[in-house]
């Protein structure tokens, strides 16, 4: 099945997923020739729920003892620029990338909009590790329209709210349905907690220190006592943080390789923003599909700060 997109270009229904017609091809040699290493690290998310956030704390955590603090590639270069995207980046133009070339820092640190099924069976079958993020679906709603109200094809109008919420209900948008993505990460980071973290943004926005902590453990580069005493986990959170990244110059005029601006990334970056948008009856609606499909899995959002 085929539907139109909100920008009015084409998404195809593909292994149960509403995929971009742009990257498909990518996803189709990306799943047929990645070959993951044990190493690597896929940062993985629904978009719109803190992929640059996440790449940012990623590539700040793990390569720390790679740079000097005053030289972090954050200063100059995107968080899309230095943690590229699979399908959307690195095989978008190409079916046998150098992933040698393309990797500039060891190990080797990616990323992907994939839905967990979905994801090569070299990256689940190694010893690879995946960090997750998804978000409350109204902030994540909100983030979506605005960020694809600016991008659509100016002959077309926008997107309304109202018709968005149409297809957003009916899980109509990249990657979507969101929960069956959602579900599909937390059901394999219930499985396995040691190949795959399971973070919400909203947990990141209220302790980003303790969380940071956790992904370096996870990724199995702890912070050691002294680079605690030294305030190196303040100091990562601080320099990933919306208002820093925000003004970084690169992120104010830079374009990513897709196209899309590097300004389109960074909108408020707060919980509970849906407030300013939803009707109550938009609000009813999503509150009951989110406990209709998050069921009886464990799962929660938390909706405001
Ligand atoms: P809003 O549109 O609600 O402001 P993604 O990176 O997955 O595309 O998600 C974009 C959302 O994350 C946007 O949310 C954006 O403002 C927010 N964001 C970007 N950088 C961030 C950061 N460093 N800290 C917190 N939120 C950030």
């Amino acid at each position: 099945p085929k539907e139109k997109s909100w920008t009015g270009s084409n998404f195809y229904f593909y292994q149960g997923f509403w995929c971009p017609s742009i990257v498909l091809r990518a996803v189709i040699s990306f799943q047929k020739h990645f070959q993951a290493c044990d190493s690597d690290i896929i940062v993985s998310t629904f978009p719109k729920c803190g992929t640059t956030w996440l790449k940012a704390l990623t590539f700040s955590t793990l390569y720390r003892n790679q740079f000097a603090w005053d030289e972090n590639p954050l200063l100059t270069f995107g968080p899309h620029q230095l943690v590229r995207f699979l399908e959307y980046d690195i095989y978008l133009n190409n079916p046998f990338p150098d992933l040698q070339n393309v990797c500039v820092y060891q190990p080797r640190l990616l990323s992907t909009h994939l839905p967990y099924a979905s994801l090569p069976t070299s990256i689940k079958d190694s010893n690879s590790k995946i960090v997750f993020i998804c978000r409350n679906p109204l902030d994540m709603f909100i983030s979506l329209w605005s960020f694809l109200y600016k991008l659509g094809d100016e002959s077309l109008e926008p997107l309304s709210l109202d018709e968005a919420f149409d297809k957003f209900y009916h899980g109509i948008y990249a990657y979507g349905p969101f929960f069956d993505h959602v579900l599909g990460y937390w059901k394999a980071s219930q499985e396995n907690p040691n190949k795959i973290l399971f973070l919400k943004y909203e947990d990141l926005k209220e302790d980003i220190n303790s969380h940071l902590k956790n992904l370096a453990m996870f990724l199995g580069v702890p912070f050691t006592d002294d680079e605690k005493k030294q305030g190196v986990v303040e100091e990562i959170a601080k320099i990933c943080s919306f208002e820093n990244l925000k003004e970084v110059e690169v992120n104010k005029k830079g374009v990513h390789i897709s196209g899309i601006p590097h300004t389109g990334f960074f909108r408020k970056g707060k919980v509970g923003d849906w407030s300013n948008y939803l009707t109550p009856f938009m609000v009813e609606r999503l509150e009951k599909l989110i406990q209709e499909k998050m069921d009886s899995s464990g799962l929660t959002f938390n909706l405001s700060s």
